[in-house]
This record gives structure tokens, sequence and C-alpha cells, in this order.
């Protein structure tokens, strides 16, 4: 009867634990500053946190075109080291002087959405390097990424106070096409799991999703947040690395080439 009574208990807990786990980042985890260092998000003009972004070089932060759109330098700030959105005391806010948005980027889902922000001053904070046309084995179906940000943890919930995680396999691209007819395989990837239950949401756009320390992508869009058979869709990064170079690698303002 005791026994009978632990198992019962042991099997509640058991299927609690799983239910507050999938109310989490729809799927995720708590993941820690000091692990990625590149990870940041952007305030809007009324100082609320609407994206993601990544350090890639230390005035240079890369984001999604549809984050930076209509938006002028001012109206946006950059908030880098500060894993608890509520911990003013940890980590920068950084002024953006310049936004460059890919010329040919008119929607999420047609493609090209990317952009970088240029800040005022270089931050301390280690870059991560973006994935190149060579790295096309981290975009084979089943390979494990993991995409962070600060955005909602529910489809219809609140953006999350901490940053998050999740690890979701990428899919094969004709799964893509088939759930989203406007999916551009050259442009795009789309990464999680066919019962849905994993992935990034509202507020994580921009943000990234890495693999073998390289910032394969850039979450763009979906249908939802963590439905079934409608994973999320990243920016193909390796694709725009040539273009995302000449912007990124460019002398910062003041270095003059003897
Ligand atoms: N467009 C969203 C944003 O601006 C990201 C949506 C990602 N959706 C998804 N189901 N993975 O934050």
């Amino acid at each position: 009867m005791r026994r009978l009574l632990v198992l019962v208990l042991s099997a509640m807990l058991a299927s609690t634990g799983t239910a507050a786990a999938n109310e989490q980042v729809v799927g995720g985890e708590r993941a820690s500053i000091e692990a990625n260092p590149w990870a940041v998000y952007l305030l809007d003009d009324r100082g609320a946190q609407f994206c993601g972004g990544t350090i890639v070089a230390p005035a240079k932060v890369l984001t999604a075109a549809h984050c930076a759109i209509g938006r002028s330098p001012s109206e946006l700030k950059v908030v880098a080291g500060r894993e608890d959105k509520q911990d003013r005391g940890a980590g920068v806010t950084a002024t953006v002087t310049k936004i460059w948005i890919h010329k040919q980027y008119t929607a999420a889902d047609e493609g090209e959405d990317v952009a970088v922000l240029t800040l005022k001053d270089a931050l301390s904070y280690q870059p991560l390097p973006l994935a190149e046309l060579s790295d096309r084995a981290l975009y084979q179906p089943g390979t494990e990424l993991r995409a962070l940000g600060w955005g909602r943890t529910a489809e219809n919930g609140k953006t999350s106070r901490f940053l998050m995680q999740a690890t979701v396999p990428v899919l094969p691209d004709d799964f893509c096409v088939d759930t989203y007819p406007q999916f551009v395989k050259a442009d795009m990837f789309c990464a999680g799991y066919e019962g849905g239950k994993i992935d990034t949401c509202q507020g994580d756009s921009g943000g990234p999703i890495v693999a073998d320390g390289k910032l394969v992508g850039v979450t763009s869009w979906g249908e939802g947040c963590a439905r079934k058979n409608k994973p999320g869709v990243y920016v193909r990064i390796s694709r725009y690395a040539k273009d995302l170079h000449s912007v990124v690698d460019a002398s910062p303002p003041g270095v003059v080439d003897p």
C-alpha cells in the first residue's frame, strides 16, 4: 500500500514536472550570460525589450531586418552582458549609431531578414563568429542547434525576464516547404519538432541560434509558437556571410589604415 502511494506520488511529480517544462520558453531552460556573452537584446524607445541580437564584432550587433526596419538609431538600444532584464546593474546599455539592413529585404518570410547595428562604443564581450559557406554540415537535417532569447515563454505569454535557451534539430527543407509554402530554401532553414512544444517565440527574433561555436541562424518567423508541424524559421547565415563580413569587418571609425 505504501509502495503504491510512493509510486502514485512520484508519477504525479513527474507529470507536473513535464507540464512546468512545457510552459517555459516553449520548452526551454535558463541560460547564463557568462556562457553566452555575445547574446544581447534590443530595447525600443519606451525601454521595452522587443528583439534579440548577437555581438559579431566589438561594435557590431547582428539582428533581424524586421527588428530594425522603420527605426532610427536613436530609437533603439542594445543591452549586453545582462541575463536578467531586471538587473539594471549588470552589463551595459549601448548606443546605436548606424543601422544597415539588407538591401533586398522586404518581409521576414521573403528572406534577407538580416540587419547590422553599429554601436557608438566597442563592447568588451566576446563576439560570436558567423557560420560560413563551408559550414554546410551545420545545416544538415538533424543537427542540434541551440536558440537563445528573452522572448515569450508561451504563444500568447509574456516575454521572459531571464535569458532562455532551447535545443532544436534542423528539419529537412522539404518539410519546411510543405508546411510553409513561402519558405525560401536558399535563404532560410527551419528547426524544431514536428510535434511542436519546443520553439522560439515573439521577442526572440533577431537572436542567435548556434552550434559548434558559430552563429548558424537568426530567429526570423513562424506560425504561432511551438505548434505542431509549425517549426521556427531562421535566417541561413552561411548564405549571407559574404555580405555580412563586408559590413561587420569594416574598419571602425577612427581607425585609419596607414
Ligand atoms: N517573428 C518573431 C519575433 O519577431 C519570431 C517568431 C519565431 N516564431 C517561431 N514559431 N519560432 O520575435
